[in-house]
């Protein structure tokens, strides 16, 4: 079996969630390797409704392992939330959950600091999701940054932690105004952090083939290959590698342990926080479709920005991740449209572009060519074999798989597991055992 990555490919939120979901089964460790508690995995099955920010989706399915790797960053408050929440639901997760003592931690001070950012841009504000992602990146690169594995020695974590606290203030004294943790708050997530010691170890070791060879890994991307902070629309992105190829070192192993790349695709687009959208809708068509999809951020709540699929931002994620099945998410939600349209070029000025600009001020000013399908305007929803999609709708997916050269392997019809078609060709027959294919 062939270790895969799921990977977004688009702003986030494409429903990797219930695509890992599905696929676990088949493998024996599910693997986090980016991102924070930014990310916002929802998964239903049945009436249940689950809504994961750090700990692998792999966690409902019982069996696999579920490890996050030292790409990862932790807020062991928000962490232990989630486990608690999970455990009173009745899904078993400290047991199964391994966490690199690699990883470095979100402080209470990392938060303040990306709130007062957001508040005092010169350029307006980014729009995150004031978890204190982007400042724990920080850190690590700046080597002031406080790693999981120090709760072992409870000691030298709590100097370690007080010393990035009066660091994080020093930074914090910039902004006026700005809200500085108090001493109650730091005592709470140190008691939280440490709390984290019996799940903390070494993810490289446990994943290394020499460990147990029969072992089949999966690894969960977050967030989506447009907001990758190298590859995607800076500034208005994430701080971490979003592509696939990162999933691998991300967690010490070696590039070649990566066997295939599924790429989750929604049937529209959407994007949460500021940037530039080509193919943004701002009218009664943007309305249907976010209430439509409950487009509404798991982890803020904040109402997402929708638009058409765009062909073209796609097709260099398709590049950029090696993308080599699809999986096409909330088919449904286009049920009623009349007309669906798809960018497949931009115009940048009198110019025509085929490729995605590597700059963000020319992506905020192209305007995107589009081709239109009709609409099914019947229902998919709950569908569960590709021949059972109206005719329309089964075209609209073939336009899509040419357009990015690539198979839809999965095509989710609703939110819960159930509501799923899953097409039993390579490279998913490859990856998956008949019994799941079913
Ligand atoms: P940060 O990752 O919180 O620093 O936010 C940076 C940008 O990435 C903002 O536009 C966020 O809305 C976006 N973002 C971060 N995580 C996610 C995610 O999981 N889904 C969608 N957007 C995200």
């Amino acid at each position: 079996m062939a270790n895969v990555v799921v990977i977004g490919g688009q702003w986030g939120d494409e429903g990797k969630g219930k695509v890992v979901d599905i696929l676990c089964p088949a493998f024996t460790d599910i693997v986090r390797f980016n991102g924070g508690n930014n990310a916002g995995h929802t998964v239903r099955f049945g009436d249940r409704h689950f809504a994961l920010h750090i700990v692998p989706s792999g966690i409902l399915q019982p069996g696999c392992r579920c490890l996050v790797g030292p790409g990862v960053v932790v807020d062991p408050v928000g962490l232990g939330e989630e486990i608690r929440s999970l455990e009173e639901q009745g899904i078993s997760v400290r047991p199964r959950l391994v966490l690199s003592s690699r990883c470095h931690l979100v402080l209470p001070g990392h938060r303040a600091l990306d709130l007062a950012r957001e508040g005092s841009r010169p350029g307006g504000k980014l729009g995150t999701t004031g978890k204190g992602v982007g400042p724990t990146y920080e850190s690590r690169a700046a080597r002031t940054g406080v790693r999981l594995g120090t709760v072992r020695q409870p000691r030298r974590f709590r100097d370690a932690v007080l010393a990035a606290s009066q660091d994080l203030e020093r930074l914090l004294g910039a902004f006026p105004g700005a809200t500085v943790p108090t001493s109650a708050e730091i005592d709470r997530w140190l008691e939280a952090a440490l709390a984290l010691a019996p799940m903390v170890g070494d993810v490289a070791t446990a994943l290394h083939p020499s460990s147990e060879p029969s072992r089949s890994i999966l690894f969960e991307g977050a967030q989506g290959t447009l907001l990758d902070l190298d590859h995607g629309s800076y500034p208005f992105v994430t701080s971490s590698g979003c592509l696939a190829g990162f999933a691998a070192p991300a967690c010490g192993l070696p590039a070649r342990t990566i066997g295939g790349v599924l790429g989750v695709f929604k049937a529209y687009t959407t994007r949460v926080g500021s940037g530039p959208f080509p193919t943004e809708l701002e009218d009664a068509m943007g309305e249907h479709l976010r209430r439509r999809g409950n487009e509404f951020g798991t982890t803020t709540g904040r109402p997402r920005r929708t638009g058409w699929f765009d062909a073209v931002a796609a097709a260099a994620a398709m590049r950029w991740n090696g993308i080599e099945a699809i999986a096409l998410t909330k088919l449904d939600v286009l049920d009623e449209v009349a007309e669906i349209r798809l960018a497949v070029r931009y115009k940048l000025g009198s110019e025509e572009l085929r490729e995605l600009p590597d700059d963000s001020d020319d992506l905020a000013h192209v305007e995107p060519v589009y081709e239109t399908l009709p609409g099914w305007q019947a229902q998919t929803s709950g569908v569960t074999s590709f021949s059972r999609l109206p005719e329309r709708a089964r075209s609209y997916v073939e336009r899509l798989e040419e357009l990015l050269g690539a198979p839809a392997v999965m095509i989710s019809t609703g939110p819960r597991r159930e509501e799923t078609i899953l097409r039993p060709v390579p490279p998913l027959r490859d990856w998956l055992p008949d019994d799941l294919l079913r």
